[in-house]
């Protein structure tokens, strides 16, 4: 990766943690997940309201580092309005794009395109998992039927 490319995915990275999208309350929410970096203590909470089978509201509230921030506050940017089917393929996306998997190549990924260089810092790609294992584990918990209050990552 070129020292520009890193420079600016930091740049973004950086815009989004000082002004993260998300960070507001949404009331009656029909999916409310909380998550947890059991390592470092941070936590996250994410709302989302459901129209139909499209996210049309969503409040992130994280407090965590700047990975976990930015990357919160990417996931509200890039799924509001989109339907729960886009949601997981983006959440799949984001997984392979940190964990070097395959990923489908159709996916517009935008801002979240900046978390490629945190692929080189091993320690810190839990940080950028934390709000889509928490966003995932509460839309699956709730097509399941089971309770959504609550999620831990581990
Ligand atoms: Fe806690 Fe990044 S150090 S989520």
């Amino acid at each position: 990766m070129s020292d520009e490319l890193t420079d600016l995915y930091r740049d973004i990275l950086m815009e989004h943690y000082r002004f993260p999208r998300g960070h507001k309350h949404v009331d009656n929410p029909d999916i409310a997940s909380e998550g947890h970096n059991p390592v470092c203590g941070d936590d996250i909470e994410i709302k989302l309201k459901i129209d139909g089978r499209q996210v049309s509201d969503i409040s992130v509230n994280c407090v965590g580092c700047a990975v976990s921030v930015a990357s919160g506050s990417m996931l509200a940017e890039i799924i509001e309005g989109k339907s729960l089917e886009e949601v997981k393929k983006i959440a799949t996306t984001v997984k392979a794009l940190l964990t070097g998997g395959e990923f489908a190549n159709d996916v517009d990924l935008g801002d979240l395109e900046a978390l490629k260089g945190v692929k080189n810092f091993p320690v810190r790609i839990k940080c950028a998992l934390l709000s889509w294992i928490t966003l995932v584990d509460a839309i699956e918990a709730r097509e399941a039927g089971r309770s959504v209050n609550v999620s831990t990552t581990e």
